[in-house]
C-alpha cells in the first residue's frame, strides 16, 4: 500500500474543512449574504405510493460532512463561527434510524439533535433573507426556502474542481473497494455467470447495491456492450458469453468512483487485441492529464488514436484525421472522454470558465463532452475511451453517404462483441498524473 493510498481521511479532513470555511466566507461575500445554510435533502416519494426512492444526499452537504444518509438536517455555516449542525435523529421504529452523532468531524461543530423536521427551524439563523440556502425545493421549512443564490453556487461548484488531500484519500478509498467488485464481476463473466448474477456478484464483493452506488452498474454482455448506458440485466446467461462490458464504481463517505473494464472470452482473438489496443490509448490519454493541457484537445485526440485502432484493425477505410472530419469517428465513439468526477460521478463545474458562471462551449460536433476545461492541479478527471458496433450509428454512416469509409465485413467481424470501453480516474498534479484506478487493481491482484 502507498503512503497516499493509506493516508487516513479523517487526520486530513480539519484542513479540509478550513478550506470549505474559506471557500463560504468568500461565496457568501460575493452573494451578499451572512449565512450558509445547506439542508441534507429529504425522501422522495413514489406517485400514489408510500415507497420512497433511494435517498440521495445534497451534494453540498457531503462537501462539509461525511454523512451520506441523514435525511432532514442542516449545516449552518456563519463566517467567523464554528459550524453547525442540525442532525436529524427522529424516534421511529419503522426504520433505522441514524445512530447517535460521531466520527472524525464531531468536534468541529455545534451539533444539535432534533426529533422532527420542523425542530429546525428555532435553530436557524435569521432573517432568513439574509441566509444564502443550498437545496432542492422540498427541503423549505417555514421562511426558509432554498433560494441558491447564482454567486454563492458558482463559486462553490467551481472550488469543488480543486480535490483537497481528504477528498483524495476518500477516492482513493472509493477506488479500492469498486475494484473488489470489478475482479468477483469477471471471475463471474469466466465462470459463464448471467448478467444479473454478475451484477450480484458486484454488489456482495463491494457491499454496496442500489442505495449507495453512485450510479446504476452497467454489465453488459455480448451486443449488449454496445449500448452505452445498457441497465437492463439477462437473469438468464446467455449460450455464449464472447465479451463483458462492466461500468461500475462505489462510494466512500461520498466520493464516487467510476470505473469500466472490458474483457474477452477469447484472451487469445482479436477482440481481445482489439481491447489490448484500447487500452493502451486510455493509459496514453492518462499520462498526458498534465496542468495547462485543453481537456477538449485531449478529446479530439482520443478520436484520432481509437479510429488509428480501427484502421490498424481494418474497419476503417480512411485516415483517422477524414474520419474526424466527415463525423464517421463520432459513429465509434460517440460519448465524451470523460468528465470531472468527484462528490458526484459527473461532478460539477466541468464547463466553467471561471468562479462567476462563465461557460466554456463544446467544439461543435461533440454534443456530448462533459469537460471543456484547461487542467489544472489538483482536478480529478476519467479518462474513458471506447469504440462500438452501434447499429443505428453505423447505418447513419451509410445514410450520410460515407459507407466507403468502413469494411463492413470487419464491422460484422466485431459486431457480436458489441463493444469496448476502459475508465480510469486521474489526477492532474503540478508534475506527473496520478492515476488513481491502476494502483488499486495492482494491488488487489
Ligand atoms: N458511468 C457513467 C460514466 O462513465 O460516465
Ligand atoms: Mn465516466
Ligand atoms: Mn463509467
Amino acid at each position: 500500500m502507498t503512503a497516499a493510498s493509506s493516508a487516513d481521511p479523517g487526520a486530513l479532513y480539519p484542513d479540509h474543512l478550513a478550506a470549505l470555511c474559506r471557500h463560504a466566507d468568500e461565496a457568501l461575500a460575493r452573494g451578499g449574504f451572512d449565512h450558509l445554510l445547506v439542508p441534507s435533502g429529504s425522501l422522495h416519494y413514489q406517485l400514489y405510493d408510500d415507497r420512497d426512492y433511494p435517498y440521495a444526499v445534497n451534494p453540498q452537504f457531503k462537501y462539509w460532512l461525511p454523512l451520506t444518509r441523514l435525511p432532514d438536517s442542516w449545516l449552518v455555516y456563519t463566517p467567523g463561527r464554528k459550524p453547525t449542525l442540525i442532525y436529524h435523529q427522529p424516534f421511529d421504529y419503522w426504520h433505522v434510524v441514524p445512530q447517535a452523532p460521531g466520527g472524525w468531524w464531531l468536534e468541529h461543530f455545534d451539533v444539535h439533535v432534533i426529533r422532527t423536521p420542523e425542530q429546525a427551524l428555532p435553530l436557524l439563523p435569521g432573517p432568513a433573507a439574509r441566509c444564502a440556502i443550498l437545496g432542492e425545493a422540498q427541503s423549505a421549512l417555514g421562511e426558509y426556502i432554498p433560494n441558491n443564490p447564482e454567486a454563492v453556487v458558482q463559486y462553490l461548484e467551481y472550488r469543488r474542481s480543486y480535490k483537497t488531500p481528504y477528498e483524495l484519500a476518500l477516492m482513493r478509498q472509493a477506488q479500492r473497494l469498486a475494484v473488489r467488485g470489478h475482479r468477483a464481476a469477471e471471475a463471474a463473466f469466466r465462470d459463464g455467470a448471467g448478467e444479473f448474477d454478475i451484477h450480484m456478484a458486484y454488489c456482495a464483493a463491494v457491499g454496496q447495491d442500489a442505495n449507495d452506488l453512485p450510479y446504476g452498474n452497467i454489465v453488459g454482455l455480448n451486443e449488449h456492450a454496445a449500448v452505452l448506458h445498457y441497465m437492463d440485466r439477462d437473469t438468464s446467461a446467455p449460450a455464449q458469453s464472447r465479451s463483458f462490458l462492466i461500468d461500475a464504481g462505489a462510494s466512500a463517505c461520498g466520493y464516487a468512483s467510476d470505473i469500466t473494464r472490458t474483457h474477452a472470452r477469447d484472451r487469445g482473438g482479436e477482440f481481445q487485441a482489439m481491447i489490448d489496443a484500447v487500452d493502451a490509448v486510455q493509459q496514453a490519454l492518462g499520462r498526458a492529464v498534465r496542468a495547462g493541457t485543453d481537456y477538449k484537445r485531449l478529446h479530439l485526440d482520443a478520436h484520432l488514436a481509437l479510429m488509428g485502432v480501427l484502421k490498424d484493425f481494418g474497419v476503417l477505410r480512411v485516415s483517422p484525421e477524414a474520419a474526424l472530419e466527415t463525423g464517421v469517428s463520432a459513429a465509434f465513439f460517440p460519448h465524451g472522454l470523460g468528465h470531472p468526477i468527484g462528490l458526484q460521478v459527473h461532478d460539477v463545474a466541468g464547463f466553467a470558465a471561471d468562479d462567476r458562471g462563465g461557460r466554456i462551449e463544446r467544439p461543435p460536433g461533440h454534443p456530448y463532452l462533459r469537460m471543456t476545461r484547461v487542467l489544472e492541479p489538483g482536478m480529478v478527471v476519467t479518462i474513458e475511451p471506447g469504440i462500438y458496433f452501434i447499429d443505428m450509428l453505423l447505418e447513419q454512416v451509410r445514410r450520410k453517404g460515407h459507407g466507403d469509409s468502413i469494411d463492413w465485413d470487419r464491422v460484422e467481424t466485431f459486431r457480436p462483441c458489441g463493444g469496448i470501453r476502459i475508465e480510469d480516474e486521474v489526477l492532474c498534479t503540478d508534475a506527473e498524473p496520478e492515476n488513481l484506478t491502476r494502483p488499486a487493481f495492482a494491488e488487489a491482484a
